[in-house]
């Protein structure tokens, strides 16, 4: 789980221990990744100004089944790699969880590795459809037409992938300089097919402050309801 990041949109000071409805975002998302059956290990990789508070987050919260706290890169991707070298040996498949996402559903990740396993596939990652509509323009700001949105998707988090199959895209991106803003990309430039899921558009990325507000509302509407389990579409 990369939570290692600075939280500059959010205003900075990092964001992964911003409190939602009282708890800290990462032990939201934390969460939600162990209410998974197939969660076996959870790697934190924490900003190294913050290693200490998020260890103690973890403590104090009960979050059980984290082997590891790790201090993180200057980029997402390298705070990823981080994460990867501390994986326990077991594990066949890793999925790759933003603390920013901590709206996510439980269960999550237990379908998505059903349809990998069914369907055979390297890598299975949530998009939701766009709905604004899209448009391209000029360095003057002129509009050059629309991008038909039917073909697009946003992508969230959590991505899973066959674990021998994402470290080798991550060893390829090391090798070969490259920096990409997702694991999906990662895969498909070492040649690897991905499969889009419907996602949750709930499962919102906190980036600025109004996200923070929205995110709050659904997690105060949540506990109102008994926090109801919803799915992955
Ligand atoms: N992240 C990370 N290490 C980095 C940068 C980002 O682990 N060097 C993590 C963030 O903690 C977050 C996720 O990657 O969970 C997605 O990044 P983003 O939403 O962009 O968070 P920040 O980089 O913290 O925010 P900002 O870009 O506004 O500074
Ligand atoms: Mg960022």
């Amino acid at each position: 789980m990369p939570a290692a990041g600075a939280g500059r949109r959010l205003g900075g000071g990092g964001k992964a221990l911003v409190r939602l409805d009282g708890r800290a975002m990462l032990a939201h998302a934390v969460e939600a990744m162990e209410a998974n059956r197939c969660t076996t290990a959870v790697v934190v990789v924490s900003h190294p100004d913050t290693l200490d508070a998020t260890a103690k987050l973890l403590a104090d919260e009960g979050l059980a089944k984290v082997t590891a706290l790790v201090a993180g890169g200057p980029t997402r991707q390298a705070s990823v790699a981080a994460g990867l070298r501390a994986l326990p040996p077991e594990p066949g498949y890793v999925v790759v969880h933003d603390a920013a996402r901590p709206l996510v559903a439980p269960g999550t990740i237990d379908r998505m590795l059903e349809l990998l396993l069914e369907a055979g596939l390297a890598g299975v990652v949530p998009g939701v459809p766009v709905i604004d509509t899209i448009r391209r323009v000029d360095a003057a700001q002129r509009s050059t037409g629309i991008v038909d949105r039917e073909q697009l998707r946003s992508m969230q988090t959590p991505q899973l992938f066959v674990r021998e199959v994402l470290e080798a895209a991550y060893r390829l991106a090391l090798r070969d300089g490259v920096e990409a803003a997702d694991e999906a990309a990662l895969l498909e430039l070492a040649g690897h097919p991905v499969q889009v899921v419907p996602g949750d558009p709930e499962n919102l990325k906190v980036t600025t402050p109004l996200d923070l507000a929205i995110a709050e509302t659904l997690l105060a509407r949540r506990r109102v309801s008994g926090g109801g389990v919803r799915g992955i579409s």
